[in-house]
């Protein structure tokens, strides 16, 4: 399969094409001279793989970079598990190597020690001296990350984390979280990607129907045992939607809100985000212990109201209660749901909403029962329904505005503008 020339690797053409690392940035942190002849051994013999080899002192000193840009893979010699749980650590705690690669080298490690280090974030963990088989394995692996990240080096920096919250209930929160989390899915897909849908109402969310889903999320699963969560069980626990979007449904059974451990719906998020170009959060109207957590990893917060005295007065209510707690800066957008059109009659002006509100309306949505009604019955999000409806252009407004979508060229002129062409709106 393979042959060896002066101590260089030479890969089976067939697998080189099965295995495409040309452009992979690979930092390689060993000091054990057999770890170090092992890896360097098949690293020559990868062609387009770009890497450093350094020893732990040097490794220290220079930090996680290859030719001052962060790598796709760091493989990293460790002494025992403690030790390897320490990097591990502090290197998951950087935002920006969120998404590295991580293939520990390990004497012996034990069972245990194996499955505690993947749930830390771990992507693998080889012997010292791991076979060829073992190691392009492992690249293979974070190439396949990497495709879901995206191709071009910036991915990183147009994921995003939207989070859709509501003060009054059926604001429409769920919807346009639905319907958004679809349309970044055909976004994400075009790099390569995914989006996932999660719906934190465990009591009576119901985005599964919506999407109609054939089944729920087992959350039980979750609650009982959440010390055994990492990416392959919350894979296992997501729905695969419309478009191959990902959903992390509500129970079968509603739940106590507090069945759900902050520090478990921190991991589900943590999680999400290395492995979903976009995560979309659907919360319930209720405050939990763990609404904070999930407030603070958003990269945009969604308040969804209705333009009518009591729903505005809650959602003021909301933005006063979360602005109290500390989100790190993070400012609260305004959606107006179902707004009427003129001929439908406005009892509340934008500008009176604002006032009530003391933040500006970042987007107004129309009101389209029909459509919604529809989409509805027949499980099918508005969005896929009738994509150029208004209200489905409202939803990419909306996204510009998370800046996860690029900005459309947009005509707003009164004779032919975005909002003149399309079909039978309100
Ligand atoms: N722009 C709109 N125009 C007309 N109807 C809408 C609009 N947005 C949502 N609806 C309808 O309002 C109802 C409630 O919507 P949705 O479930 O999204 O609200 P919610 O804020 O998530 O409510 P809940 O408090 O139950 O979580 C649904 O029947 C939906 O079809
Ligand atoms: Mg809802």
């Amino acid at each position: 399969m393979t042959d060896t020339t002066d101590n260089v690797v030479v890969l089976d053409s067939s697998i080189e094409d099965a295995l495409n690392f040309d452009g992979l940035r690979l930092l390689a942190v060993a000091s054990s001279q057999e770890a170090r002849i092992s890896i360097e051994t098949y690293l020559k013999g990868y062609e387009g793989v770009e890497y450093e080899l350094l020893n732990q002192r040097e490794f220290e000193q220079h930090g996680v970079t290859v030719n001052a840009e962060i790598p796709d893979v760091l493989v990293l010699e460790v002494k025992d598990a403690t030790d390897a749980e320490v990097h591990i650590e502090a290197i998951r705690a950087e935002p920006e190597l969120e998404f590295l690669h991580i293939c520990l080298l390990m004497k012996s490690p034990t069972k245990n020690a194996i499955v505690n280090l993947l749930r830390a974030g771990a992507d693998d963990i080889l012997s010292l001296t791991p076979n060829e088989i073992e190691l392009s394995s492992s690249l293979a692996r974070s190439t396949v990350n990497r495709a879901v990240v995206g191709d071009d080096r910036n991915a990183a920096s147009r994921r995003r984390t939207i989070v859709f919250i509501h003060a009054s209930g059926g604001a429409g929160a769920t919807t346009l979280a639905v319907n958004s989390a679809l349309q970044l899915q055909k976004e994400a897909k075009r790099f390569g990607g995914n989006a996932c849908l999660i719906d934190l109402d465990i009591q009576f969310g119901d985005a599964d129907l919506q999407l109609d889903l054939p089944m729920r999320s087992n959350l039980f699963e979750l609650v009982k045992s959440p010390d055994r969560l990492d990416s392959r069980m919350l894979e296992n626990l997501m729905i695969k939607g419309p478009d191959g979007l990902h959903v992390l449904t509500s129970p079968d059974e509603p739940l106590p809100f507090d069945a759900l451990e902050k520090s478990t719906v921190e991991k589900v998020i943590s999680l999400a985000r290395r492995h979903h170009r976009y995560v979309v959060i659907d919360m319930p109207i209720t405050l939990t212990s763990w609404t904070d957590s999930v407030l603070k990893a958003a990269d945009c917060i969604f308040l969804v109201t209705q333009m009518n005295v009591l729903a505005l007065r809650s959602a003021r209510r909301l933005i006063d209660t979360l602005q109290e707690e500390n989100l790190g800066g993070k400012s609260i957008m305004a959606i107006a749901n179902r707004y009427p059109s003129k001929g439908q009659g406005r009892k509340i002006s934008i500008a009176e909403a604002e006032k009530m509100l003391r933040v500006s309306i970042n987007t107004t949505v129309p009101s389209n029962f029909g459509l919604l009604i529809n989409s509805l019955d027949q499980g099918v999000p508005a969005i896929l329904q009738q994509p150029t409806s208004k209200y489905s252009r409202t939803i990419d407004e909306l996204l510009e505005s998370a800046s996860a979508k690029p900005a459309t060229q947009k005509k707003r002129s009164f004779g032919g503008g975005l909002f003149k062409r399309g079909d039978a709106d309100v």
